[in-house]
């Protein structure tokens, strides 16, 4: 890559994963000690592969690795700030809901409203191991929730009517189709 790339994107980058593939349904261990190297090797170039989709979150899952591992960033006002949760969890959310169109970069092209909690508060380790903790609203929410879902081979889709649902895959199975026969 040349050298003006910009430095967030100077990572080589991952193929994602498309459903129906199998390891998208799977549930994910824990990061351990031994896994330290790999995580670190992995979550620049999760980031990079996200922000060349480009998207707001990428999950290990995604790109094929079955760790408790995400990467986030939703560059609120084109700002970057990526964030690497390792082993991260939710330990409560408010009773408020709020609903917003999700779409997945497991599943290009289809988007639906999700109904999740408005407001989590999220634990994880950061890069250095260090227990990191906070609260988020907004897109923010909606992203952490849905990234951490991908985590126990949850899709934005499993929160839908199966109808809804059911279409959406149908689409995704015929678009994919005629890409393959695009790239023919
Ligand atoms: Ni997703």
């Amino acid at each position: 890559m040349s050298d003006e790339t910009p430095a967030h994107l100077r990572h080589e980058l991952l193929p994602i994963l498309i459903v129906p593939d199998a390891k998208l349904r799977q549930k994910c261990r824990a990061v351990g000690p031994t896994d330290a190297d790999v995580v670190r090797e992995l979550a620049p170039r999760m980031l990079a592969t996200m922000y060349k989709a480009p998207g707001i979150g990428l999950a290990a899952p995604q790109v094929g690795s079955l760790l408790r591992l995400c990467v986030v960033d939703i560059q609120k006002d084109d700002v970057l700030t990526p964030m690497v949760l390792v082993n991260p969890e939710i330990v409560a959310v408010s009773k408020d809901l709020h609903t917003r169109e999700e779409g997945c970069l497991s599943l290009p092209g289809q988007y639906a409203d999700v109904t999740r909690p408005a407001e989590v508060k999220l634990r994880w380790l950061d890069l250095d191991g260090t227990k990191r903790e906070m609260q988020a609203d907004g897109l923010l929410a909606t992203c952490l929730q849905h990234e951490l879902d991908h985590l126990d081979g949850v899709l934005f889709v499993d929160h839908i009517s199966a109808l809804k649902r059911n279409m959406l895959l149908r689409k995704l199975a015929k678009d994919m189709k005629l890409r393959q026969r695009e790239a023919m």
